[in-house]
């Protein structure tokens, strides 16, 4: 993935300027501050994912601009079609933007996640993003392990299998397969999957969708320990509004904007929740 003008200072200390499009390639110059704040994961700025074309055209982002900082904890709320799963999609190199610019920053580099290729996309899901969605996309005929062990087989620096396992959770449920286990197990066998190849980044899109509430509060927990352990940067878009309580920072989402962010000065842990 092309890597911006990157700087000792830290990158969200940084004034951006207009991109200038040279030759199909987007170049960002980038202007350092001296203060200092905690490190920014990713940076976008006037956002816009277009779908479709013509009459048919669906504005599903109008321009997003946000940053978030390593080892923070985001919620994402919003009416249905606000667009946040096009948000959540483009950060995590699962589709691209129309127009603006999305930047993931790693080690003191900056890179450009709109305008990248498709091989480029590929490898930063591959060695940095954990996904986690609503239906848990496991592999049936497979135990628990060894969906986990997929992953793990083919990753750079992962946890053992089991290792991500005992994190959510499941260490007793190891060697079960999936259709033995329960929805909220399949749900942290998903999540253990995610994680075991120790992103940079977890991404959540209705995670708890498809639970009732005391299950979706023990996936909550696996969410919430795997942040605060591993120090993972964690987004989490949810219809629950209760489940922002145990954010570091709300963001709300209508019509394809940030509309509101808000800081959490008192986070509440993920068991003391209900909806
Ligand atoms: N592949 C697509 N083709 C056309 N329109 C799309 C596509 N994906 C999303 N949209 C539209 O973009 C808008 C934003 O969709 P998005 O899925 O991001 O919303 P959302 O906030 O995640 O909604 P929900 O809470 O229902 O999941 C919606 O109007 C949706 O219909
Ligand atoms: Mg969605």
């Amino acid at each position: 993935m092309r890597q911006c003008k990157s700087s000792k200072k830290h990158p969200c200390d940084t004034h951006w300027k207009r991109p200038h499009r040279i030759s199909s390639l987007l170049l960002y110059t980038v202007m350092n501050h001296s203060t200092a704040s905690p490190e920014c994961v990713f940076m976008a700025q006037n956002l816009t994912k277009v779908y479709g074309e013509g009459g048919a055209a669906v504005q599903a982002l109008r321009g997003v601009n946000l940053r978030i900082t390593q080892g923070e904890f985001v919620v994402l709320l919003g009416a249905s079609g606000s667009g946040k799963s096009t948000l959540l999609n483009i950060l995590g190199g699962l589709d691209n933007a129309t127009a603006g610019t999305a930047q993931w920053l790693h080690q003191g580099e900056t890179h450009a996640l709109t305008g990248a290729s498709d091989a480029e996309l590929t490898r930063y899901r591959r060695e940095h993003v954990g996904f986690v969605f609503q239906f848990y996309n496991l592999i049936p005929c497979l135990t628990a392990l060894e969906n986990v062990a997929l992953v793990t087989d083919i990753a750079q620096d992962p946890m053992r299998p089991e290792d991500a396992l005992a994190m959510v959770g499941l260490s007793d449920r190891m060697n079960h397969f999936v259709s033995q286990l329960s929805g909220g197990e399949q749900q942290r066998v998903a999540i253990a999957r995610a994680i075991a190849k120790r992103p940079q980044v977890l991404l959540c899109d209705e995670p708890t969708g498809a639970l009732d509430c005391a299950t979706g509060i023990v996936v909550l927990q696996a969410i919430e320990k795997v942040n605060r352990e591993l120090g993972t940067t964690t987004v989490v878009i949810t219809h629950n509004a209760p489940i922002a309580r145990m954010a570091d920072r709300v963001m709300r989402m209508a019509d394809g904007r940030i509309v509101d962010i808000q800081v959490n000065p008192h986070k509440v842990a993920a068991a003391s929740l209900s909806w």
